[in-house]
C-alpha cells in the first residue's frame, strides 16, 4: 500500500496542468490503468450514467481547441478525456444495470426487484433535466477519481470547464446520442517551461474546512 507521505506528496505535486510537453505521450499501460480506474469510479445506485471519449487524433483536437477558450492543452496533452453524462437514465438502463449485477454475482434474479424499484421510485421523480444535472453530478465523481489517479500515476492533467459542450457535442457527433459533453481534462507530462508548476498551493487551513463534531 502507498504510505500516507506518499499520497500526500502525489497530491500536491498534482496541478491544473497549464502547459503541456507535446513530445511526450503516456504508456499505453499507464493509459489502460487510468481507464480502467475511471471505470471503477463509483456512482449513485452503481447506474454509471456516463461515457468517456479518449481522444488522441490530432484533427479531432485541433477542431475542439477553439471551442475550448483557446487553451492549448487541448491540442498539446498526450490524451484528451471528454467526460459525457447520460442525458436520461430509463427503465432499459435499470435493466441493463440490473443484468450485469446478476452476471458479475449470480443468485436469485427476483431478490434484486426491491432495488429495481427503489431506483426506479428515484428517477420517477425527477424531470429530465433533474435526471440530466444528477447524471452530471455523477460524472464529476469520475473526474475527481481521473485526476487522482492520474497524480498517483504522476501524470499530468487539467480539468476543464473551460469549454463549450455544445460544440463538443457537434464536433464529436454526439447530437443525436444519449450523451451529452461535461467536461474535458487533457492528460500528459507537464512542459518544463509551465511556471504554474511552481506556485504554491492555495487552499484554506485544515480547521476552516474541517469539523470534527
Ligand atoms: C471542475 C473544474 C474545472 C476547471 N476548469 C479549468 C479550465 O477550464 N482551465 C484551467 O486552466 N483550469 C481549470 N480548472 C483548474 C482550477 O483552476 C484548479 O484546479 C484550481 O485553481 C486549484 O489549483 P490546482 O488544481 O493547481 O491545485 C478547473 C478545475 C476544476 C475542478
Amino acid at each position: 500500500m502507498m504510505n500516507k507521505q506518499e499520497l500526500l506528496e502525489n497530491l500536491e505535486w498534482r496541478y491544473a496542468t497549464k502547459l503541456f510537453d507535446a513530445d511526450k505521450k503516456i504508456p499505453a499501460d499507464l493509459m489502460d490503468a487510468i481507464e480502467d480506474s475511471m471505470v471503477l469510479t463509483p456512482s449513485s445506485f452503481g447506474l454509471q450514467p456516463w461515457k468517456f471519449l479518449v481522444i488522441t487524433d490530432r484533427a479531432v483536437k485541433e477542431k475542439l481547441i477553439e471551442h475550448s477558450w483557446n487553451q492549448p492543452q487541448v491540442t498539446q496533452c498526450s490524451h484528451l478525456v471528454v467526460l459525457t453524462a447520460l442525458k436520461e437514465t430509463t427503465e432499459s438502463d435499470v435493466n441493463a444495470f440490473l443484468d450485469d449485477t446478476h452476471a458479475k454475482r449470480g443468485g436469485d434474479k427476483e431478490g434484486l426487484a426491491p432495488y429495481k424499484g427503489m431506483m426506479l421510485g428515484f428517477l420517477s421523480n425527477m424531470n429530465a433535466e433533474q435526471k440530466l444535472n444528477w447524471a452530471k453530478s455523477q460524472v464529476y465523481i469520475a473526474l475527481g477519481q481521473l485526476m487522482t489517479t492520474a497524480a498517483m500515476l504522476e501524470i499530468d492533467a487539467c480539468p476543464m470547464e473551460g469549454i463549450t459542450p455544445a460544440k463538443y457535442d457537434e464536433i464529436l457527433g454526439l447530437e443525436d446520442s444519449r450523451y451529452t459533453t461535461v467536461l474535458a481534462c487533457p492528460l500528459g507530462y507537464r512542459s518544463a517551461d509551465d511556471k504554474y508548476a511552481e506556485l504554491a498551493k492555495v487552499r484554506y487551513e485544515k480547521d476552516r474546512v474541517i469539523e470534527s463534531i
